[in-house]
């Protein structure tokens, strides 16, 4: 199977026709229309097994992108509370378009997200943080430079009530990452690449979310400083029940905590199973995982 050759056709259990064939009148198409809806219900069966009777997050038949452009044609995510699902898939492929869309920053045509009981499809960034519990850890670095390590972390209160709110909050997070609150004075340029990571994290922590969503934790990380973030995030989901959906480039990494993995190929899932399952497909090993 070859998930980038754009002729790829139905069969394997990962495999999803090309999209010019979907909805063609011609008897070859409504052939290839069949085994892609085939797929899609089977990738919706595997995640409802996955992540259990009440998800968390469910995201239905998602059709998003930027204005005109469709990214996404037709995304079915599921993940249960206290979960992490990752994300991996080439470059391109639309992993940040599907939590940019979670968060509320794309145009949506048609599809449905659910948090919870709550249909949140609709709702903006903003109100998605606040009355959603949802926080997103952003590809780019988004930290402020010139401002300390405290002042940025107060900045992820910053539809918190009061100012003493969002102190408050802060300091609930220096108790227990000591490291941090030992360079709360620092400007966060100075901090490692690694540091500004768990800031960046801890930032999103301040709002008190149950999902979280990250977009490659590890990018530009030296090994060490991987393990820390991939460290914090583990303890997370142990301690405090967050759930989590990530993309990860290093798919190795990602998929090794991750009771859901999925690929991403085209602005579609091209395959979902357990972490383990993924990363011991011989396909995944070929493309993602160097193996
Ligand atoms: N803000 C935007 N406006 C218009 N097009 C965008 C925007 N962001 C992304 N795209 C386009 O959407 C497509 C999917 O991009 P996306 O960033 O979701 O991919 P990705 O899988 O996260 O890739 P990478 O692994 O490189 O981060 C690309 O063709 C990209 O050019
Ligand atoms: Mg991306």
């Amino acid at each position: 199977m070859d998930l980038y050759d754009p002729q790829r056709r139905g069969g394997g259990h990962a495999e999803r026709p090309s999209r010019g064939d979907r909805g063609s009148q011609s008897g070859t198409g409504a052939t290839e229309s069949a085994k892609q809806a085939a797929h899609r219900s089977a990738i919706r069966d595997r995640l409802d097994a996955l992540a259990g009777a009440k998800p968390l997050l469910r995201v239905d038949d998602l059709a998003a992108g930027y204005g005109t452009m469709e990214i996404l044609h037709g995304v079915d995510l599921r993940v249960g509370q206290g979960q992490s699902l990752c994300l991996i898939g080439p470059n391109g492929a639309g992993k940040s378009t599907i939590l940019h869309s979670i968060f509320g920053l794309t145009d949506i045509r048609r599809g449905k997200i659910e948090v919870g009981d709550r249909n949140v499809t609709r709702l903006g960034a903003n109100a998605k943080l606040r009355d959603a519990g949802v926080a997103y850890v952003l590809q780019e670095s988004s930290l402020f430079p010139d401002m300390t390590v405290e002042q940025n972390l107060w900045l992820g209160g910053y539809l918190m009530g009061s100012r003493a709110d969002a102190k408050d909050a802060a300091e609930r997070i220096f108790e227990h990452y000591p490291g941090l609150a030992r360079r709360r004075a620092d400007p966060s340029r100075v901090l490692s690449g690694g540091e500004r990571r768990l800031l960046e994290i801890s930032r999103a922590l301040v709002m008190r979310p149950r999902l979280l969503l990250i977009d490659e934790p590890s990018i530009g990380l030296a090994p060490v400083f991987i393990d820390q973030v991939f460290d914090m995030l583990r303890e997370l989901k142990r301690r405090d029940g967050l759930t989590i959906v990530m993309v990860e480039q290093n798919a190795r990494k990602g998929l090794e905590d991750a009771d859901i993995g999925c690929v991403v190929v085209a602005g579609e899932i091209a395959m979902a199973g357990s972490g383990d399952e993924l990363r011991d497909d011989p396909t995944v090993g070929r493309l993602f995982l160097g193996a």
